[in-house]
């Protein structure tokens, strides 16, 4: 049996033509790890073109080539020492660097900073380095290249040292190592230079081959984001794969595990392996399927953890450190969506704590919005509950990134969890406070109606059948004289909600829009049946609140594992029927009605 190779993500960051590619492509090139005669290939293409030779080109030229494990693509390359697998993040700029560190599968644990030995300490050396404290990753190392442009001195390899360290030491940065070289020449990239003696330390493969791999994740509490669920499509087979990433800790089969926010519970039935051997349990870093004992619905964006491990939290505020690079200011009062690990909900910046330059580090008060490029302090809210853990607990389950627009516009860590009401819950008070009322009151409208209005929201795992049943519902209330009415969330999204996109993505805008309509209509007067697909318990709370002080009825179709707030009806379509007008009757919707 061969045991797998240690592997290790590298992030290089650092200020535009410091030389980032140049030390790639020297790596490559001085490590053997470039395919036979590819160098010499790429030289004489630039000879035939008469263009200088860059070792930056060799990043290039290697992109389609698949041949002794060096993969490159648009922002990683891969390489092996005798020690270990490497990859390599290339983030040139702001947004790269953030979308890497907070995306699963290219997450460094280390990082190389470099800095131009002849320009010395620019702005985004700065930010970098500010970035790099803030998202936890401890092994940095300092590269000073183009030692060749500034005569090799060690007496300004130095001064660079020092001003750079002057900055870090404000932000409580301590570098393993700093490490003077030219890229461009191989100094110190592999082999040690003899245009350096006075230089003693490591070669930057040497450094690599240092850098300790995180030990201790998977000794942490289990954590695994919900990708996808794939479902078995054979004749009566209802198992469904659950597929994600081991972000922490460790999970095996017949551990009972719970899915946040929804708190949902139940066994691990299977570990599958994608194109790999089955196997009884699996730890942190690895993409797996599992399959569960009992049948719980869950959604993706959930937070898998494991019964007995210390929980993560589940809340609807947190505060947090955020470094934004959005082209619009983050502002209150606007919508933008918080992406952790898979889950994506609605985020509302509630207040700024302060704001600091991250390049001059100035601290800026009493500003209310959060420009491009500054690094901030606040506390947040999301529209609904969301799970993750303070970044001093679990770092990977305490990073995010914000979106604005569809664009990647800020990122940064937890802090803590806050205790703030739900957004909806102060909307509804300020929106009932403030309606105007005509001067009929509800009161007779229940007479005048023989009714209570209510939201009766039908929903199941099947579209055409939660809606047969509303129709019909609608249908037969309308014969007895009812005043009632059938909104399909379908006919929402080419009218009121035309404005918003239709998938996943903006379901609880739709949701929240319907909550709105459905407060008019009860208002008036009226029964208002709606439907939707899959509704979630955190949905339920959403409308309920709402609709106040009018009431939903829940009905959910052939679906007992779907929520917990609600009536499951099953059986024929005319039992389901059957069932939902006993219900009106119990819950004295329709005032008259016997039977
Ligand atoms: P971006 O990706 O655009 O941010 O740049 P980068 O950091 O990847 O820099 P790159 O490697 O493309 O190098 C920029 C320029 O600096 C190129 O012209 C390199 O040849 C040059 N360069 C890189 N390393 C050295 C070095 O050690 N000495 C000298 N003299 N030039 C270097
Ligand atoms: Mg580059």
């Amino acid at each position: 049996m061969t045991t797998k190779k240690e592997q290790m993500s590298v992030v290089i960051v650092g200020h535009v033509d410091h030389g980032k590619s140049t030390i790639i492509g020297r790596l490559l090139a001085d490590t053997g790890t470039l395919p036979e005669g590819k160098l010499a290939q790429v030289k004489s293409q630039c000879e035939k073109n008469s263009k200088p030779f860059e070792y930056a080109f060799l990043l290039d030229a290697l992109k389609d080539e698949q041949s002794q494990g060096i993969t490159i693509d648009a922002a990683r390359c891969f390489f092996k020492t005798t020690m270990r697998d490497y990859i390599i993040i290339d983030a040139p700029g702001h947004v790269e660097f953030l979308k890497n560190m907070v995306t699963g599968a290219s997450r460094a644990e280390a990082a190389l900073l470099v800095i131009d030995a002849h320009e010395g300490v620019q702005e985004n050396s700065r930010r970098h380095g500010y970035l790099l404290s803030m998202l936890g990753i401890k092994q940095i190392a300092v590269l000073v290249n183009k030692m060749d442009m500034v005569s090799y001195s060690e007496e300004h390899f130095h001064s660079v040292r020092e001003k750079y360290q002057e900055f870090l030491d404000q932000i409580k940065v301590k570098p393993l190592h700093y490490i003077p070289l030219s890229a461009r020449n191989g100094d110190n990239i592999v082999s040690f230079s003899p245009n350096m003696p006075w230089y003693k330390g490591l070669s930057v493969l040497g450094l690599l081959d240092n850098f300790e791999k995180e030990k201790e994740r998977d000794s942490k509490p289990f954590r695994m984001f919900v990708q996808d669920i794939y479902k078995f499509t054979e004749m009566g087979d209802d198992r469904r794969i659950i597929a994600g990433t081991v972000e922490t800790g460790t999970v095996s089969e017949g551990d009972e595990v719970i899915f946040l926010p929804s708190g949902k519970r139940t066994t691990v039935r299977s570990i599958e392996g994608f194109n790999a051997m089955p196997r009884s349990s699996v730890a942190a870093g690895y993409a797996t399927g599992l399959t569960l004992a009992g049948q719980v619905y869950v959604k993706p964006g959930e937070l898998m953890c494991k019964n007995g491990d210390d929980a993560p939290k589940v809340s609807s505020s947190f505060r947090a450190n955020i470094f934004w690079v959005g082209k619009n200011p983050m502002v209150k009062n606007r919508k933008y969506k918080l992406k952790i690990g898979t889950a994506k909900v609605a985020l509302f910046l509630d207040s700024i704590i302060n704001i600091i330059d991250a390049s001059s580090l100035a601290t800026e008060e009493s500003k209310d919005h959060i420009d491009r490029h500054d690094v901030a302090e606040c506390v947040f809210r999301t529209l609904k509950p969301v799970a993750f853990d303070a970044i001093g607990e679990i770092e990977t389950t305490g990073r995010f990134v914000i979106v604005d627009d569809y664009e990647i516009s800020g990122g940064g860590i937890i802090l803590h969890s806050e205790e703030k009401e739900s957004i909806i819950r102060e909307h509804v008070q300020k929106r009932n406070f403030a309606w105007v009322r005509g001067s009929i009151n509800p009161i007779d409208r229940v007479s005048r109606f023989n009714q209570h209005p209510k939201l009766i929201m039908i929903t199941g795992r099947e579209t055409d059948h939660i809606q047969n049943t509303a129709a019909r519902l609608e249908e037969d209330l309308f014969a007895s004289g009812r005043n009632v009415y059938y909104l399909g969330v379908a006919n929402l999204a080419v009218g009121i909600d035309s404005d918003i996109r239709h998938d996943f993505e903006d379901r609880e805008e739709h949701i929240r829009r319907l909550g709105e309509l459905a407060h008019l209509f009860t208002d008036a007067g009226v029964i208002l049946i709606a439907t939707i697909r899959d509704l979630d318990d955190n949905e339920c709370e959403m409308l309920d609140l709402l609709i106040k002080p009018y009431e939903m009825i829940v009905i959910a179709q052939e679906s007992a594992d779907l929520i917990a707030a609600h009536t499951v009806v099953t059986g024929s379509d005319a039992e389901i029927y059957e069932k939902i007008k006993r219900l009106l009757y119990e819950k004295e919707v329709l005032i008259d009605y016997c039977i």
